[in-house]
C-alpha cells in the first residue's frame, strides 16, 4: 500500500529524518470545533456519531479540513470495546459515560469474554476503511484503544472516577478479580487493534489514562504488564508498511524507561515531563509525543508560540524523533484560532535560535 504523501508522522515515529516536527492533537475532532457540534447534532448524539461510519468518517476529517495537521485520529472512544464486551455503555447528559452493567460480580467476571470485532466492533472497521479512502493517502490515519487497566476502570467503577475507590477496592482485595479482567480485556484489545490495522489505520495508540493513578508497583502488574502484553500481539506490518504503536500514560513519567521497553515506537508524555530529560533518559530507543500542556491554548497566540518553541527548544536539536502533541485532550472550551496559532509555531520552527526571547 502506498505511503501516505505527508509521512512526517510515521518518519518521526521511526526516529527517521522528517521536513518538520509533525503535529497532531488528542481529541483533535471534538467540541471545541462548531462543525463537530453540528455534526454530533445531526446524529442525535454521541454514541450514534461513533457509531455510523459516514458521519465519524465527517468528523475525523474537520479539524484537517481547518489546520494543516499532519495526521488524523480515527473518531470513536475507548469505550466501545466493554461496549462490545455487553456493558451497555450510555451517557449521560453532563456526566460522562456510564455502563448499564458495571463488573462486579465474580460470576460476570469469570463469564466476560473478548467480543470479535468484526462482528460487535464492524462500525469501527467500516468507519476505518472510510476514512482512509477519504484521506487518499494525504495523511496517516490513527487507529487507537484504551489500555486494559483504563478500559478496566470504567468496567468496575460502571463510568468515571475521581479515587477510583471500587476498582482499586478489588485490586487489594481481590487481585485474581482484577487480573482475569485485565487478561480477558488485553485480548480483547489486542484483536480490535488487529482489526483497525487490517482494516487500514497506519499506526496505532494505547491511551492508559489511569495507570498513572496507581503505585509504582501496582503500576507495573495491573497496567504496564497488560499493556506489553497488547504489544506483544499487535501485527507489526500490514501489505508490507510498519505499523508504530505509541504508549499514552497519563501520569507516567516517572516510569519513561519501563515503558520504552514494552517495545513500543513511542512514548506519549503528559506536560508534567519535561522533554529534554526525557530525550536523555531513553536516547533514541523511542520516539516521544508530546506535550503542551492544554490549557496553553487558553493564552494569546504569542504565549502560545511561546510555550510551543520551548518545547521544541528542549526536544533538542537533530529533532527526528518527537511528534508534537498536547500532554492530554484537547479542552471542550479552546478557542480555535489557539490550534492555529500553535500548528503555524510548531510548523514554522526552524531548531534552536540562539538567544531567541524568552
Ligand atoms: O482524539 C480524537 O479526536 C479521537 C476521538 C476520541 C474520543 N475519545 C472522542 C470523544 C478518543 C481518542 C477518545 C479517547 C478516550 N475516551 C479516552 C482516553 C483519552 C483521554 O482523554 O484520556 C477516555 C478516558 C475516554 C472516555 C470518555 N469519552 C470520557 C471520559 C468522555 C466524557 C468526557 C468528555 O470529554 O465529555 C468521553 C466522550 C467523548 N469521547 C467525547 C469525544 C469527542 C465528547 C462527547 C461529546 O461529544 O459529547
Amino acid at each position: 500500500m502506498a505511503r501516505p504523501k505527508n509521512d512526517d508522522f510515521l518518519r518521526a515515529l521511526w526516529r527517521e529524518p522528517t521536513s518538520r516536527t509533525p503535529l497532531w492533537l488528542m481529541r483533535q475532532a471534538g467540541r471545541y470545533l462548531p462543525e463537530y457540534c453540528e455534526t454530533r447534532k445531526r446524529a442525535g448524539s454521541f454514541l450514534a456519531l461513533c457509531k455510523t461510519p459516514s458521519l465519524a468518517c465527517e468528523v475525523t476529517l474537520q479539524p484537517l479540513a481547518r489546520y494543516d495537521l499532519d495526521a488524523a485520529i480515527l473518531f470513536s472512544d475507548i469505550l466501545t470495546v466493554p461496549d462490545a464486551m455487553g456493558l451497555g455503555l450510555y451517557f449521560a447528559e453532563g456526566e460522562g459515560p456510564r455502563f448499564e452493567r458495571p463488573l462486579r460480580e465474580e460470576w460476570a467476571i469469570n463469564d466476560l469474554a473478548a467480543p470479535d470485532p468484526w462482528d460487535h466492533l464492524r462500525y469501527v472497521m467500516d468507519a476505518v476503511a472510510e476514512i482512509r479512502r477519504a484521506l487518499d493517502n494525504s495523511v496517516p490515519l490513527i487507529g487507537f484503544s484504551g489500555s486494559p487497566f483504563t478500559l478496566a476502570c470504567y468496567m468496575v467503577e460502571g463510568g468515571s472516577s475521581e479515587d477510583f475507590r471500587t476498582v482499586k477496592t478489588m485490586l487489594y482485595s481481590r487481585p485474581d478479580l482484577l487480573h482475569k479482567i485485565l487478561a480477558v480485556t488485553a485480548e480483547a484489545v489486542t484483536a480490535y487493534l488487529n482489526a483497525q490495522i487490517e482494516s487500514g489505520v497506519q499506526a496505532v495508540q494505547i491511551f492508559d489514562t489511569w495507570g498513572g493513578t496507581l503505585s509504582a508497583a501496582a503500576y507495573e502488574e495491573f497496567s504496564l504488564a497488560y499493556t506489553k502484553r497488547v504489544i506483544d500481539g499487535l501485527m507489526k506490518t500490514h501489505e508490507g508498511e510498519r505499523i508504530p504503536s505509541i504508549v499514552f500514560t497519563k501520569g507516567g513519567g516517572q516510569w519513561l524507561e519501563k515503558i520504552a521497553a514494552t517495545g513500543c515506537d513511542a512514548v506519549g508524555l503528559d506536560w508534567t515531563t519535561d522533554l529534554h530529560e526525557a530525550r536523555r533518559r531513553v536516547g533514541a530507543r523511542v520516539a516521544l509525543q508530546g506535550n503542551l500542556d492544554p490549557m496553553a491554548l487558553f493564552a494569546p497566540p504569542e504565549a502560545i508560540a511561546r510555550e510551543a518553541t520551548r518545547l521544541l527548544d528542549a526536544f533538542g536539536p537533530g529533532g527526528t524523533g518527537h511528534v508534537f502533541n498536547l500532554g492530554h485532550g484537547i479542552h471542550p472550551l479552546t478557542p480555535p484560532e489557539s490550534v492555529a496559532a500553535l500548528v503555524e509555531t510548531v510548523h514554522g520552527y526552524r531548531g534552536p535560535a540562539t538567544g531567541r526571547q524568552a
